[in-house]
């Protein structure tokens, strides 16, 4: 029902300099594999298998390691380096892969609006590849936010409970508790200070989105560092209609700061690697 999933990979990441001079910070390894094929792997496990990228000057890379590269293949088959490209070798196989580019960063709500041409008139996901979701055994975000849209049929955010001193970094929901986890969204600010945080409960990046919020982006005016922000589409579609914001089973690391970039390195190491 939901097929596509739409990738924002535009940014800078200034925070990551020199590394992101001329690498795109979505091509990092947390251990062995790019930031952002962690990503794409947990939209296919949700069945949404054709990836949308929204990309921007330099960052190329990112649409070479989404395609066969035939000097590779050819070098190393028949040999025992095979196995290391059957992870990527298993998302070419699943996934198909467009992009089209944002010429100008005018922020996450105009990175989405940019997907649109490759989106159309349909529901779809967003994951932000910074935020590096992990529920080891249990199911995905995404396929999680894919069960409960198949549910209630509106816009979802994944929300989790944050610290008061971290959440002027996020966009805040506040709502109705309708069961463990799950609240339906009366309002929503983009990165607050504490003392106007309505909650403490901070937007992480996967959302579905119902194809109404082009129209309502179309029309959101530049907000929180004058940026058009997909918070205060949301809160637009909340008021007209409806918006789940949903407390997701799993871990999430931060891998657009250092330090979560480092947590999530240990843990992959520790947990997920496996040597060979
Ligand atoms: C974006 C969103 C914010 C959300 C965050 C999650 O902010 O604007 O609402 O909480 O992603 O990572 P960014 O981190 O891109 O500044």
């Amino acid at each position: 029902m939901i097929k596509k999933c739409l990738f924002p990979v535009a940014g800078y990441g200034t925070r990551f300099l020199p590394a992101t001079k001329s690498m795109p910070k979505e091509m990092l390894p947390i251990v062995n594999k790019p930031l952002v094929q962690y990503g794409v792997e947990e939209a296919i496990d949700a069945g949404l298998r054709e990836i949308a990228f929204v990309t921007g000057r330099g960052k190329r890379s990112i649409a070479d390691h989404f395609d066969i590269s035939y000097e590779l293949e050819h070098q190393i088959s028949g040999t025992g380096k095979e196995k290391y490209l059957s992870s990527i070798r298993s998302v070419l196989d699943k996934g198909t892969f467009s992009l089209t580019r944002q010429r100008e960063m005018k922020g996450l709500g105009h990175a989405i609006l940019t997907g649109e041409v490759l989106i159309g008139n349909e529901p779809f996901g967003v994951i932000l590849s910074d935020d590096l979701c992990m529920n080891e055994g249990g199911e995905g975000v995404m396929a999680q936010m894919v069960r409960l849209f198949k549910q209630f049929r509106c816009s979802i955010v994944a929300v989790q409970e944050v610290p008061m001193d971290q959440i002027e970094k996020y966009g805040v929901i506040a709502g109705e508790s309708l069961k463990d986890g799950l609240y339906r969204v009366d309002n929503m600010v983009e990165k607050p200070k504490a003392a106007d945080a309505p909650s403490n409960l901070a937007i992480i990046g996967r959302y579905i989105l119902t194809p109404d919020i082009f129209d309502i982006l179309r029309d959101t005016p530049p907000g929180k560092n004058g940026e058009v922000q997909i918070t205060d589409a949301l809160l637009t579609q909340a008021r007209n209609g409806c918006v789940m914001a949903y407390k997701f089973a799993g871990r999430r690391f931060d891998c657009g700061s250092v330090d979560g970039f480092v947590e999530a390195t240990n843990y992959v190491y520790e947990n997920i690697y496996t040597p060979e």
